[in-house]
């Protein structure tokens, strides 16, 4: 079909997801709101959480979209199962494709998720990874200094590895050999949280299976792109163009980016 694919995000972290559905969905067109600047939705109270995604879902309908991607592990817990509900459109969040991806790689059956307080608080993890397989222990902590360092694109030297390092510490005490990275922001800090875990420790990057899973989906659901145009991938920031526009271009390895900016109500 050819209409796009929505991806939301609180700011610049769905880029991650956005990464990995060109890389394994090439022809599919993709509509992306990063709602910059009122990044992060981490600390925010869910009430506002809510109405700020809902503003995005509502901003992308009036284009049409095929499907939409909760590119947001803070989002996805306060709205995705609402969003299931109240849209004739499917809705992918990225907590379920994270939490199956884990289940799958542990082998002690010690799940550790990290994520934004409000993604750790809301207990999604959790739940979806208990409902799935009672069995499991899961060990979340919350590392809030993680975000900060990804917006300034820190994700080497000697700040980011003390602030990795003290972060997972407590996670790390544990027995986990598999780790979600529950925040769209942490693949970026992969390989520096890869090397500080050590080999015993598998880490998860929901990016990855959010895009399989919505693959799965299109195929199953005959939504798929099948035709020759070239795809015309469209980002909107509520905060500055230019500066979505540079890290885009950065993480997506594209040479051109359209961005525009939008007000949201
Ligand atoms: N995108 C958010 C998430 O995946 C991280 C940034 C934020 O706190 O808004 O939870």
């Amino acid at each position: 079909m050819d209409k796009p694919i929505g991806v939301i995000d609180s700011g610049v972290g769905g880029l991650t997801v956005v990464s990995e559905l060109i890389r394994q969905l090439p022809k599919e067109e993709i509509i992306y709101i990063g709602d910059t600047a009122r990044c992060p939705y981490g600390p925010r109270p869910e009430k506002e959480v809510r109405a700020f995604t809902w503003e995005m879902i509502n901003y992308l309908l009036t284009h049409e979209i095929k499907m939409l991607v909760i590119a947001c592990n803070t989002a996805t817990a306060v709205v995705l199962e609402e969003a299931k509900e109240k849209l004739s459109i499917p809705v992918v969040g990225v907590i379920h494709p994270g939490a199956l991806a884990a289940l799958k790689a542990t082998k002690n059956d010690q799940i550790g998720v990290i994520g934004t307080e409000g993604t750790i608080n809301s207990g999604a993890y959790h739940r979806e990874l208990t409902n799935i397989n009672d069995n499991v222990t899961v060990q979340s902590l919350a590392c809030p200094d993680f975000v900060p360092l990804v917006e300034k694109g820190i994700f080497f030297g000697d700040v980011a590895c003390k602030t990795v390092t003290e972060g997972l510490k407590p996670i790390l005490a544990t027995e986990i050999d598999s780790l979600i990275l529950g925040c769209t922001h942490y693949p970026l800090l992969a390989p520096l949280i890869q090397e500080i875990a050590g080999e015993k420790v598998e880490i998860i990057c929901s990016g990855d299976e959010t895009a399989r899973e919505v693959s799965a989906l299109l195929y199953h659901k005959d939504l798929l792109y099948t035709g020759d145009r070239l795809p015309n991938q469209l980002f909107y920031a509520t905060g500055s163009d230019s500066m979505f526009e540079q890290i885009a271009k950065q993480w997506l390895l594209l040479d051109e980016v359209t961005v525009e900016k939008i007000h949201l109500t």
